[in-house]
């Protein structure tokens, strides 16, 4: 099957009901996105589908055959990182790193959708989001900076 992804078509030989997250990793080599829980509950393995955040641990990659599919990779453009990767860095909104590629996307996502969300509607969108090393504030003063700051 075909699956769309970053702005390319990759041919993939796989079981339909495969998880995206298997097919990104394995297949194609993007390993921005990472396996936590499996069962889509921590938004570790968080990818765009047509623009709206998903657990890709648990979406078949059939179900994406005519979809967009954004990971973490294709956020910023050739060279130039998108303004949330420049944010999360100057607000050290990372410690481990396992939980910032699901946490990127989900906020771009929100961004994208509400350019002005405030810290109530950064907290919503960043609640099935976990990070183990407590680094929610950071997070949310990053996205909040984004949002912010201009590029
Ligand atoms: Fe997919 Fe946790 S690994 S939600």
């Amino acid at each position: 099957m075909t699956v769309r992804v970053n702005g390319a078509d990759h041919e993939v030989v796989c079981d339909p009901d495969t998880p995206l997250l298997y097919v990104l990793r394995n297949d194609l080599g993007l390993v921005g996105a990472k396996f936590g829980c499996g069962l889509g509950l921590c938004g570790a393995c968080n990818v765009l589908v047509d623009g709206h955040p998903v657990h890709s641990c648990d979406t078949p990659v059939w179900s994406v055959a005519d979809k967009r599919v954004t990971t973490v990779e294709g956020l910023g453009d050739d060279g130039r990182p998108h303004r949330l990767q420049e944010t999360f860095v100057e607000e050290q909104a990372l410690q481990c790193g396992y939980c910032t590629a699901g946490m990127l996307v989900t906020a771009a996502a929100l961004l994208e959708k509400e350019p002005d969300a405030d810290e109530a509607g950064v907290r919503r969108a960043l609640d099935g989001n976990l990070c183990r090393c407590g680094a929610h504030n950071r997070i949310v003063r990053a996205v909040l900076c984004a949002r912010t700051c201009g590029a």
